[in-house]
This record gives C-alpha cells, structure tokens and sequence, in this order.
C-alpha cells in the first residue's frame, strides 16, 4: 500500500474533523432523510470535499460516500461517511466521527476514523498495526469469565434482525450494553480495548468498512452478523466487531438465519 494512500485519508480526516469542529454548534439545521437519518449541511459539505480530493488526486478509484457517490466498479474504492452519528452532532452531542476506508476488490485495506472533538486519529493499514495518534492500539484480552462491555450500535434497522432476545442472553451472561449510535465511534473503542465487541445491524458499508481493518489489525475480529467476511464496498448484513476471543461465541449467541 502507498504511503501517499495513508496520508491522504489522513489529510482528508484532519480537513473533514476541522469543518465538523467549526460547525458543531447547539440549534443546528437539519432535515430528515427519507430513511429517517437526519442530514445537516456539514455532512453534504464533507461528502463533496471528499468525491472532490479523490476526482483530483486519483481519479482512476471509485468513492462511495453516504451523501453522494462517484463508484463504476472501480477495483479501488474510498468507501466514507462523512460524519457518523449525525444524531449526535445536530442535537449537540460530542461522539461523531469521519470514517474512510479504502477498499480493494472488496477487500479493507486501509482504514481511518477521526473522532475531531478529542482529537484522536485512528489508522490501520492491512498488515501494518493500527493505532491511535501514531501510538499501537490493541483490543482487550477479555475472555467470558470476565465483565464485559459491548455496544448495540443502531438506530433504526432492528426490523431485519430481531436482537432483543440476544441482548437478554448477553445481559444473563453479566455482559453490559451500552447503546451507541455510529459504528465508527464503537469500532475505535473496540480497537483501543475498551468496549468488547460492537454489534450492529445495519446495511451500508460506510459504517464498517473503516472498523473492519482497524479492529483487526489491533488485534480483533470482524465479520458480518452470520461470522462471514463480505465485500467491504457493497452492502453487509450488519456487523460483528470484537476482541476476537469473543467471537465464535458471540456469534453461536446471535444464531442468525439468513
Ligand atoms: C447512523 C448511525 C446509526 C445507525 C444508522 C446510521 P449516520 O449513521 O450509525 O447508529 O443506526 O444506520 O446511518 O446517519 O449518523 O451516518
Ligand atoms: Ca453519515
Ligand atoms: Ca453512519
């Protein structure tokens, strides 16, 4: 992978996490999306500076962004939502995030999320680590025997998967849920070890494409809520991020059928 890739999404996110800081503000503007997501100017402001940066420098690649796309089937595509957890940044909530993949042939190569209010940059490149303001991450070492902390990440789709008896398993197991809403911001706090594992229930790859090589390569697991590992560039049927110990059985609890 090029070193030039890296630092591009890098320059990308500092740029998006300036405009999202500047504009965060109480009373913000917003419309609702016809799939019931709120939408404000930031996030469309974001999406263009994004489709613009890769017109420019690498117009060969594909960009399939939340708020407008620029994909033909491109083998190499920027897979990004310019501001995950909208909810929380127009109702004055400090937990959003950038989050930019680049994905080749479906595949998570190389990934960033920017949490701009705390200044935390998250990077991982496949084979290379990943980590946080340039020091490794890693996720935790729990196994079932301790307390542990997921997150529920989802706000609308719980329609497809009906999870509430599987939360009622995982609180029996003495397994606290926290309920988030951007996968982006969970999936950090997976690589960093201090949730768990996340489990979310949504469709679009923009939520988890940028989570599936950070938390792996900090040491993690992710698949699709079936424990398979899809293109990271088309939809997903939900997702599974954990420590990787966790995994096989989080997913024997979920026993999802397709
Ligand atoms: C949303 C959040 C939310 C999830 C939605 C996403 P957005 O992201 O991640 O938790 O349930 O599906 O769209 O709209 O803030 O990018
Ligand atoms: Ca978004
Ligand atoms: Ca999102």
């Amino acid at each position: 992978m090029k070193q030039q890739y890296r630092d591009f999404a890098i320059t990308l996110a500092k740029q998006a996490g300036a405009i999202m800081r500047q504009n965060f503000t109480l009373g913000m503007k917003r419309e609702w999306k016809g799939d019931g997501t709120p939408l404000t100017a930031t996030d469309t402001t974001i999406n263009q500076l994004v489709l613009e940066a890769v017109k420019k420098e690498y117009p060969e690649h594909g960009v399939i962004a939340e708020e407008g796309n620029n994909y033909n089937e491109q083998a190499y595509v920027w897979v990004c939502d310019p501001i995950d957890g909208t909810i929380q940044f127009s109702h004055g909530l400090p937990n959003f995030t950038f989050c930019l993949a680049l994905v080749r042939d479906g595949v998570s190569l190389l990934g960033v999320i920017y949490d701009p209010m705390l200044d935390r940059m998250m990077v991982a490149e496949r084979g290379q680590g990943a980590f946080l303001n340039g020091q490794p991450a890693h996720v935790s070492k729990s196994t079932w025997t301790d307390r542990l902390l997921m997150t529920r990440e989802g706000l609308r789709h719980t329609t497809k998967y009906d999870l509430d008896e599987v939360m009622r398993t995982l609180a029996a197991r003495k397994i606290t849920m926290l309920q988030l809403y951007g996968s982006g911001y969970g999936g950090m706090l997976v690589a960093l070890g201090e949730l768990d594992g996340l489990i979310s229930t949504g469709h679009d790859p923009w939520d988890y494409a940028a989570v599936k090589v950070i938390v792996e390569e900090a040491g993690g697991k992710v698949t699709d809520l079936f424990g398979h590992d899809p293109r990271w560039d088309k939809p997903v049927q939900g997702t599974l991020a954990s420590n990787g110990i966790l995994h096989d059985e989080i997913l024997s609890v979920l026993n999802l059928k397709a």
